[in-house]
């Protein structure tokens, strides 16, 4: 038989075997368990997104008024946003770039949507130290390769928003859009 340890505290078995003390034990650990609950149900509900912080994550754009060569400044998440609708000139000059050539290799179409390979949508911040880049309509800089330049420290993108020169390490980063209809896109 296994002696136990000798206690100040009476024991007492219950019917089912199991000792007073357990009992205490236990509540105590399933009231703290509840108690918790209790704290993290609203903690998480208050964590949640309310409805016009998840109006805010996401951006519309009408595309119906922008004219092909040209594009338009929107915001999505407090930042920059370029819709731009590429001529079939600036879409050959995409396509005949190299990929291998590219510092971030991607094609137009993987940086487009299927069939909408007019529309290039990327985020206007450069990915060098986040500058606006110049040449989201055709009076601005568009520099060497017809895209973007950046004014801050010079990088150039091409007419798929890529990074060709200057020290920026990335092309434009492309956010998550959907085509609402043929003129409409939900970004984010
Ligand atoms: S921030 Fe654009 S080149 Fe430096």
């Amino acid at each position: 038989m296994v002696s136990e340890a000798v206690s100040d505290t009476p024991e007492l078995v219950t019917e089912d075997g199991v000792r007073r003390r357990d009992f205490i034990n236990i509540a105590a650990i399933s009231a703290a368990g509840v108690g918790g609950l209790a704290v993290l149900v609203p903690l998480i509900s208050q964590m949640a997104p309310s409805a016009d912080v998840l109006a805010a994550s996401s951006t519309d754009v009408d595309l119906s008024a922008i004219a092909a060569g040209s594009g338009i400044k929107a915001v999505f998440r407090s930042q920059p946003l370029f819709v731009r609708h590429l001529t079939d000139a600036e879409i050959a000059k995409a396509d005949a770039v190299p990929v291998s050539s590219l510092r971030d290799p991607a094609t137009l179409d993987d940086r487009t949507q299927p069939g909408k390979k007019q529309w290039l949508i990327t985020m206007g911040v450069c990915t060098h130290l986040g500058c606006v880049p110049l040449g989201i309509t055709s009076d601005e800089n568009r520099g060497e390769f017809g895209g973007y330049f950046c004014p801050c420290h010079g990088s150039q993108y091409d007419t798929a928003a890529r990074i060709r020169k200057g020290p920026a390490p990335r092309n434009l980063e492309v956010p998550p859009v959907k085509f609402t209809s043929d003129t409409a896109i939900k970004v984010g």
